[in-house]
């Protein structure tokens, strides 16, 4: 009966969970299993989730006029419309044809960042070209063992205009999954990583391993940013340690994550260490989150507890496998339209009124035996 009525009345897309749902269907399930799937185990991509379940508002009311609900903020000094932005993630062609293009042009539309992956299947060129002049873009970097390879493509990225370099850090090896893609389709390549066609029905993924540079430590982050006036972020710091010493370095952003459970099996979810890094951080540089964002609730919740801004990997590959371009953009505006809703149901009309108090832990409401 549910799949007669629903070709009578096609479900609304209200959530991004639908887009997940509509993804799950449309896509061959190989990739599927690839965008979907944590490290082996699966528990920290679980726990990113239940972690923001665990967390409850507490909304003030009647203390501000929310008829008008300001969702700006800046990332590194550029203006975004609202603090959802884009995470890099593999492979945008796999989900749709347009892949990363496609990518480009949902998050300037909405006003907001896209972080490119170092192994998109769109060069930054043609992705800065689809973006456009006001779309703010930063680009993602794997550090190569040919350090000569990153600098090129540093040069191309600062010449078309990217506005930051993120640092994967949580990669030095790739961890354990269940369904690695071993290479692309041969009519798709990774044009930021290998020449035109020369890599074309190679084993893509398997050769990159053995490019990434396993032996990196916080020298060559230096050495990144020596090479580059740009800022530097660094992606996949878990605690308060690893937070402090990249301040110590000068970096301009620390970004948690655990690239979406798909590496470590077994650290905790990036919300839970959110307040550690922040304290470690002590405002001294930007502070972001990735992993299990879903809702304009958890967008809320991280704010409250010190990110400057969190971005979504997964949602908007679901977006692209939906309808490309306009799938992206449609679940980019679900998470801003909760975003907004939250501020105003909570009590407040700007960023800056989004304070830690709104937000309780479960187990503070437990009754105290
Ligand atoms: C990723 N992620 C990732 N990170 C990165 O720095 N470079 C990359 O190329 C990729 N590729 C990639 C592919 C796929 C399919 C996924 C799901 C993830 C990690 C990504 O940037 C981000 O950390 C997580 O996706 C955030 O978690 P959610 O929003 O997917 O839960």
């Amino acid at each position: 009966m549910t799949s007669r009525r629903r070709l009578i009345f096609p479900m609304a897309l209200v959530s991004v969970a639908d887009y997940e749902e509509q993804a799950k269907e449309r896509l061959p399930s190989l990739y599927w299993r690839f965008f979907s799937e944590g490290a082996i185990g699966g528990k920290t991509v679980k726990w990113n989730r239940r972690a923001f379940e665990r967390l409850r508002l507490r909304p003030r009311v009647l203390h501000r006029d929310v008829s008008k609900v300001d969702t700006h903020t800046t990332i590194q000094g550029e203006q975004i419309a609202f603090p959802v932005c884009v995470a890099p993630t593999a492979s945008h062609c796999l989900a749709h044809p347009d892949g990363e293009l496609a990518t480009a042009q949902a998050a300037a539309e909405l006003g907001t960042c896209l972080a490119l992956s170092h192994v998109a299947t769109k060069s930054v060129e043609d992705v800065a070209r689809a973006g456009g002049r006001e779309g703010l873009r930063w680009l993602q970097l794997y550090i190569f063992r040919d350090r000569s390879a990153i600098v090129r493509l540093v040069r191309r990225a600062e010449a078309v205009g990217y506005k930051a370099l993120a640092v994967t850090v949580d990669h030095p090896v790739i961890g354990k999954r269940r369904t690695p893609l071993s290479t692309l389709p041969p009519h798709l390549h990774m044009p930021n990583v290998f020449d035109e066609g020369a890599a074309r029905h190679e084993e893509m993924f398997w050769r990159l391993r053995g490019m990434i540079d396993a032996a990196l430590t916080w020298d060559d982050i230096d050495w990144l940013r020596s090479v580059t006036t740009l800022p530097v972020v660094v992606k996949g710091i878990h605690t308060a340690e690893d937070a402090r010493e990249a301040v110590k370095r000068g970096i301009a952003g620390v970004w948690i994550s655990n690239h979406g459970g798909r590496q470590l099996d077994g650290v905790p979810a990036t919300i839970d260490i959110l307040p550690e890094v922040v304290r470690a951080v002590n405002g001294k540089a930007e502070v972001y989150l990735d992993g299990g964002v879903r809702y304009g609730t958890d967008v809320f919740k991280a704010i409250a507890l010190g990110a400057r801004a969190v971005f979504v990997g997964r949602p908007v590959l679901w977006g692209l496998a939906h309808s490309g371009k306009n799938g992206a953009s449609q679940v980019l505006q679900i998470l801003r339209n909760e975003f907004e809703t939250t501020m105003a149901l909570a009590g407040c009309s700007t960023i800056a009124d989004i304070k830690p108090s709104l937000v309780a832990h479960e187990n503070d409401y437990r009754p105290k035996l």
